[in-house]
């Protein structure tokens, strides 16, 4: 009776569990058998491992809230609930180095973070980034040396001290180095007759000159402008039959040997690359015979010259991206104006490059660099490395204006001293083999950096504290861990009591859940001593006390399970970190609706899902960046020129210029042809002067507002003036009239009174007789009547 008794608890403790299961949480829901997958459920469950709890209950039982533990009876001591926890390890204030004490510049803050993670958990903490004035530069120039390039040398001799003067009002701690390249010594790009044309290419046109080299580094990067200037000096030109030259060859040697180069680890690179003519590309090599690609790597000689020249091909645009984007590289194209666009173009490829417009003598090369260069920092990005993939991690970012906006990880338009932040959630997505992890969030182009260390709370304490063989699970039939029997291949139940071959039909139905009809184990396992083993099944795992759960039978999208961004996990879909929704078809990140303005959607829309819904009519396009019918880019920019540059308009109000006008500003006298894209625009301000301006993006995709310095200012008419000429002219013309016209009757009339004078004194003959009068009366005689009264 003692066995049914037994049965019948076990019978009460699946139906509690059931109902459990219905109105259950999260812990409990999952019928989870070890400690380990009950802290992986969900950041709030813990797990008792008291060896006399929840007796002869399932092991499920010993998941559960840490309340509900709490309160079943398990004593504290006995709860394994670690908790995610962040701190701070190191967390210097940001400073300037020549403003504020000695020592070291900070750009970055904190330095040091610890983070204790659980599975599913995360935490966030917030990156103060500063672009900081004294920032180390380190500045290569590398120089086309071909023969049309002589007169730039004569310019490059003076350029080291004014460079480093120019520079030196940024920084303080500029690095300059110098190198050479013409094209590989092989025919057909060298000359080679007649014979002395090898020594001295020049030997045709009655010079003297260099002979003919792929790539040489003359200068490594040095402090000293003096040696910079003597180096230069001592250069000559050589001189090479076809027009492309070889630099790329010369770039990539300078970006990979960087001992030879010595680029510092810590400051910005800047490679500055002027030539005036095109360049040989990957495959080129081939007209010469040279077949092997180049493979990247540095091959300088001891005397500094590139020694592959003539055996590999020129690199390939990819493998250049590759290598500077590694060695955090800038590069600056300086070239003459028939090359621009062709550089514009490959800058286009290359990212992180500029390309500026050398005078034909290399006399703007100066104000050319330090314009890349202040374009350069006016970006902060982080960057992250060494991220294990079993975290994940987001950013907002924070930029000037103190406003978040979400799923950035960088600020631009800044200027040197701008403090912006981010702020980072590092979330976690699995378990890894080493339970601590470290990485590192670095700004773009920055030496300083954020250490973190992740420790993953993956497994129990009590794990430690296991005991093989243990005499509890069956006399060593087991493993005694976290409360509970591991079993040996074999053995079953709670103390390992049951061996697998004992199958007794009367204990199906511990298996058999409680919805009427339903199958035992849910048709997908056997009951073995009143456990379910359940199947393999060739879709994948099956398990859960009934066997009720998979991770196959989730929704699928577009025929992926669970879209193919997250894992399905008992029918239900787990979604990765950037995804959501219960098909994980919905993307949480933001920057792909970030429009090259910088603005959501352009201003136009909302970002659903990571793609731009449009609500303004007649908007369209990936970034709602399309709308012939909307306000125009004049219309809209015409508001940045007014709030950037003259401090005043809607946007200047309500301070809103920052987040919406990131475009860069240039004054210039006159607008002059920068794009084919670009906009003109004429606009009337407040003081009714006419502001001319022009907008358009440059290579990099930078908009770019170019504003003509003094509006012109015509002196309008007043109004009352013209108001008053008019009513004036008005009056006086219709007077004018008036006077005319009495005038004119009065000549009349005098001119009919003088005739009438005239006739009248005319007439006096006519008081004799007018032969015409006929007397008005006449006399008529009554012929019947004769006078009988006389
Ligand atoms: C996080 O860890 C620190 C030091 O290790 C400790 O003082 C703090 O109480 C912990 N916080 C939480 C929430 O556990
Ligand atoms: C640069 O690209 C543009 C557009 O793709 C093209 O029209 C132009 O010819 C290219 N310039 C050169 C020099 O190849
Ligand atoms: C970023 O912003 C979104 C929305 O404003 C917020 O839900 C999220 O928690 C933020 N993330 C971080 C890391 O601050
Ligand atoms: C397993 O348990 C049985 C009795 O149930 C016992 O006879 C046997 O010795 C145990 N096996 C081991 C390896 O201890
Ligand atoms: C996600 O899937 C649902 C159901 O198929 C669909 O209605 C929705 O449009 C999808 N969302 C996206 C962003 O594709
Ligand atoms: C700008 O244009 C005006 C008129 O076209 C001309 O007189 C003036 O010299 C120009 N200024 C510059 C700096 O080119
Ligand atoms: C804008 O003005 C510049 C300078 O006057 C001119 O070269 C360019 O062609 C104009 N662009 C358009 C689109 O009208």
């Amino acid at each position: 009776m003692g066995n049914f008794m037994y049965h019948i608890l076990i019978c009460s403790i699946i139906l509690f569990s059931l109902t459990d299961v219905l109105g259950s949480n999260i812990c409990t829901s999952r019928g989870v058998s070890t400690c380990k997958q009950c802290l992986a459920i969900h950041p709030s469950c813990a797990w008792c491992f008291q060896e006399d709890f929840g007796l002869g209950m399932a092991s499920s039982f010993r998941c559960d809230l840490r309340n509900n533990l709490l309160e079943a009876g398990c004593e504290a001591q006995y709860l394994e609930f670690p908790t995610s926890n962040l701190t701070v390890q190191e967390d210097r204030p940001l400073r300037h180095k020549a403003t504020e004490g000695h020592g070291e510049v900070t750009q970055i803050q904190p330095q040091k973070l610890h983070i204790i993670l659980r599975p599913d958990d995360s935490r966030q903490f917030t990156v103060k980034v500063r672009q900081v004035e004294d920032y180390p530069v380190d500045l290569y120039y590398l120089m086309d040396l071909s023969y049309s390039m002589r007169d730039d040398l004569v310019r490059l001799r003076y350029l080291g001290n004014s460079l480093a003067e120019a520079m030196g009002r940024t920084t303080s701690n500029l690095r300059m180095g110098f190198g050479a390249f013409v094209d590989k010594p092989l025919s057909p790009y060298m000359i080679t007759s007649p014979q002395e044309a090898v020594s001295n290419p020049c030997h045709g046109i009655g010079a003297s000159c260099l002979a003919q080299f792929g790539y040489k580094h003359v200068l490594s990067l040095t402090e000293e402008v003096s040696r910079f200037t003597d180096e230069v000096k001592k250069q000559q030109v050589s001189r090479n039959r076809d027009s492309p030259e070889g630099g790329f060859d010369g770039i990539i040697q300078a970006v990979v040997c960087k001992e030879k180069i010595g680029w510092r680890q810590g400051a910005s690179h800047l490679l500055v690359f002027t030539t005036d003519a095109k360049t040989h590309i990957a495959l080129d090599g081939r007209v010469a015979g040279l077949v092997q690609p180049n493979d990247g790597k540095c091959h300088l000689d001891s005397d500094n010259n590139y020694d592959k020249s003539s055996t590999l091909d020129y690199p390939s645009i990819a493998l250049l991206t590759e290598k500077m984007s590694k060695n955090n590289i800038n590069l600056i194209f300086a070239v003459t104006s028939p090359v621009m666009s062709l550089y514009q173009n490959y800058s286009e490829l290359i990212p992180g490059t500029t390309v500026g417009m050398l005078s034909d003598d290399s006399g703007n090369v100066i104000q050319l660099i330090k314009n890349a260069y202040e374009k350069i920092r006016s970006k902060v990005e982080l960057e992250v490395q060494g991220l294990p993939e079993e975290l994940s991690l987001s950013f907002n970012a924070t930029c000037l204006n103190g406003e978040q906006i979400p799923g950035l990880k960088s600020c631009s338009g800044l200027k040197i001293g701008d403090t912006v932040s981010f702020s980072v959630e590092a979330k976690m997505r699995g378990c890894p083999k080493n339970k601590q992890r470290s990485f590192t969030l670095k700004p773009v182009g920055f030496r300083d950096a954020l250490q973190i260390t992740v420790d993953f709370q993956c497994e129990c304490d009590c794990q430690r504290q296991a005991q093989p063989d243990s005499p509890i699970c069956n006399q060593g039939n087991g493993t005694y861990e976290c409360g509970i029997c591991q079993c040996h291949p074999g053995w079953l139940g709670p103390h390992c009591e049951c061996a697998e071959g004992d199958y007794s039909p009367s204990e199906q139905d511990d298996c058999t859940p409680a919805s009427p009809g339903a199958p035992i184990c849910s048709g997908r396992g056997d009951c073995i001593c009143g456990q379910c083993t359940c199947h393999a099944s060739s879709f994948g795992k099956v398990w859960g006390t009934f066997c009720e759960c998979d991770d196959f039978n989730c929704p699928r999208f577009k025929g992926e399970l669970c879209s193919g961004h997250g894992t399905c996990d008992c029918e239900v879909c787990q979604c990765d970190a950037d995804w959501q929704g219960e098909l994980c078809n919905c993307s949480r990140r933001t920057d792909t609706c970030m429009s090259s303005l910088g603005m959501l959607c352009s201003g136009r829309g909302q970002c659903v899902c990571g793609t731009c819904e449009c609500t303004q009519p007649g908007a369209y396009g990936s970034t709602c960046n399309k709308c012939p019918t909307c306000p125009d880019a004049c219309t809209i920019k015409k508001e940045c020129v007014e709030c950037r540059q003259f401090k005043r308009g809607r946007l200047f109000e309500d301070n809103s210029c920052d987040r919406i006008c990131r475009d860069q500003i240039q004054l210039v006298d006159n607008l002059s042809f920068h794009d084919k894209n670009a906009v003109n625009c004429t606009y009337k301000d407040e003081n009714d002067c006419v502001q001319n301006f022009q907008y358009y993006e440059d290579n990099s995709g930078n908009s770019i507002l170019s504003i003509v310095k003094e509006p012109a200012c015509l002196e309008g008419p007043d109004i009352l003036v013209v108001l008053l000429s008019v009513v004036g002219a008005i009056f006086f013309l219709g007077l004018a009239g008036l006077l005319i016209w009495k005038l004119l009757v009065t000549i009349h009339d005098r001119r009919e009174f003088a005739k009438f004078e005239e006739e009248r004194t005319r007439a006096k003959w006519d008081t004799g007789h007018n032969p015409l009068y006929k007397g008005a009366t006449s006399t008529f005689t009554n012929v019947t009547y004769r006078g009988n009264a006389e």
